[in-house]
C-alpha cells in the first residue's frame, strides 16, 4: 500500500513537469520567430504539408505503442497472479503469438511505415528540385559571420540582405569562403548547405511581399548565433526600381561633415577591408558599404542599422560581436561624427 502511495507521488511529480512542458511548448508559439508551419512560398509549403503528415503519422504509431504498453502491464499484472510458479513452455500458443506480435509489429509495421515515409520526402525533394524560368540570379557567400550577396547580371554585391521580387522564382547560387554554413529562410525554403569550393543552386520564391528571416543553419564558429540575413520581397516594379538604385555607384557626398567623413573612411582602416563602388576603397574581406544606408540590419541581424548602433560598432566591433573580422577603430568625437555622416549618405 505504502508502495502504491509513493508511486503515485511520482505519477503525480511526472504529471506537474508534463504540464509545464505543455504550457512551455504553446507559450513558444507566441513569439515572432519564422516557423516552417507558417510557409510563405511554394517550397515551404510543401515542407508544412510533410511536416504535418509526418507529425501525424507519429502521433498514430506513439498513441499505438502507448495502447499496447498499458495492455501489456494489465495483462502482466494479471498473469502473474494466475500463473505464479508456470513457466512459458506450459503455454505454447502464448509464446507463438508473442512471436508473431514481434513480427508483425517489430519488423513488418516499422518497414511499412518507413517505406511510406521515404516515399513522401523523396516526393517533396522532388517537388523543390523542379526548376522554372528565373527572374533573377542572386550569389550568396557566406562569410564568418555574414552573407555576401551578388547580383552578378546587374553588378550589385551588397550584403545581409536578399531582395527579390514577390511571386517570381529567383536561382540561388550558394557557396562558401572558409567553412561551411547552411541558408535557410524557414517561411521560404528548407536548409542548403554553403560549401566552399562547390556551388550549390536552388530557386527561392516568395509569394507574399515582405520581410523574412534568415539564418546560419549549420554551425560556423564562435558567432554562428549572430549570422542573420533578411529576404525582402517586394513587388515587382518596386524590384526592379531597387536593381536600378543599387547598380549605381555611391553619390558623392555634398555635405561638408560627410565630405569629411569620406576622407577619414579612405584614410584610415576601413578602405582595406570595405569597398564602396566609385571611391578607390575597394577592400573585400568585409561587406560592400556602397548602398550601407538603405540596409535595415548591420553586422549580419547583429543590430538594428542607426546612427547609435553603427557608432557602437566602429568604435567597439569585438564588444558587440567578438571574434569578428572588423578591428576597432580609434577616432575623435568629430571625426566619428563625420564618418558617421558619410556613412549615412550610402542609400
Ligand atoms: Cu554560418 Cu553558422
Amino acid at each position: 500500500m505504502r508502495k502504491l502511495g509513493s508511486l503515485f507521488a511520482v505519477l503525480r511529480g511526472l504529471c506537474r513537469w508534463f504540464s509545464v512542458l505543455v504550457m512551455l511548448f504553446i507559450v513558444s508559439g507566441c513569439n515572432a520567430a519564422p516557423s516552417v508551419l507558417d510557409p510563405r512560398g511554394p517550397a515551404a509549403g510543401e515542407i508544412r504539408w510533410l511536416s504535418w503528415v509526418l507529425i501525424g503519422m507519429g502521433l498514430v504509431v506513439y498513441v499505438g505503442v502507448c495502447g499496447f504498453l498499458v495492455m501489456g502491464l494489465l495483462r502482466g499484472h494479471q498473469d502473474r497472479r494466475q500463473r505464479a510458479d508456470h513457466t512459458e513452455a506450459e503455454y505454447p500458443e502464448d509464446a507463438k503469438r508473442g512471436h508473431g506480435i514481434v513480427v508483425w509489429g517489430g519488423i513488418v509495421m516499422p518497414a511499412v511505415v518507413l517505406l511510406i515515409i521515404a516515399g513522401l520526402t523523396f516526393n517533396t525533394l522532388m517537388a523543390l528540385s523542379a526548376r522554372s524560368d528565373a527572374a533573377v540570379t542572386i550569389d550568396v557567400i557566406g562569410h564568418q559571420w555574414w552573407w555576401e550577396v551578388k547580383y552578378p547580371e546587374y553588378d550589385i554585391i551588397t550584403a545581409n540582405e536578399i531582395h527579390i521580387p514577390v511571386g517570381q522564382p529567383v536561382r540561388i547560387n550558394l557557396t562558401a569562403a572558409g567553412v561551411v554554413h547552411s541558408f535557410w529562410v524557414p517561411q521560404l525554403h528548407g536548409k542548403l548547405d554553403m560549401i566552399p569550393g562547390h556551388t550549390n543552386t536552388f530557386q527561392l520564391q516568395a509569394d507574399t511581399a515582405g520581410e523574412y528571416r534568415g539564418i546560419c543553419a549549420e554551425f560556423c564558429g564562435i558567432q554562428h548565433a549572430r549570422m542573420l540575413f533578411l529576404v525582402i520581397a517586394q513587388p515587382p516594379d518596386e524590384f526592379t526600381q531597387w536593381l536600378e538604385t543599387h547598380s549605381q555607384p555611391a553619390a558623392e557626398p555634398v555635405d561638408t561633415s560627410a565630405q569629411q567623413g569620406r576622407n577619414i573612411f579612405l584614410s584610415s582602416t576601413c578602405a582595406q577591408c570595405h569597398a564602396i563602388a566609385g571611391t578607390e576603397a575597394e577592400g573585400r574581406l568585409g561587406p560592400d558599404l556602397t548602398h550601407f544606408a538603405s540596409r535595415r540590419e548591420i553586422a549580419a541581424g547583429t543590430l538594428a542599422n542607426n546612427r547609435g548602433n553603427l557608432a557602437g560598432w566602429i568604435i567597439g566591433p569585438q564588444e558587440l560581436k567578438p571574434g569578428n573580422l572588423m578591428p576597432a577603430t580609434d577616432l575623435s568625437g568629430a571625426d566619428l561624427q563625420a564618418l558617421l555622416d558619410y556613412l549615412a549618405t550610402l542609400k
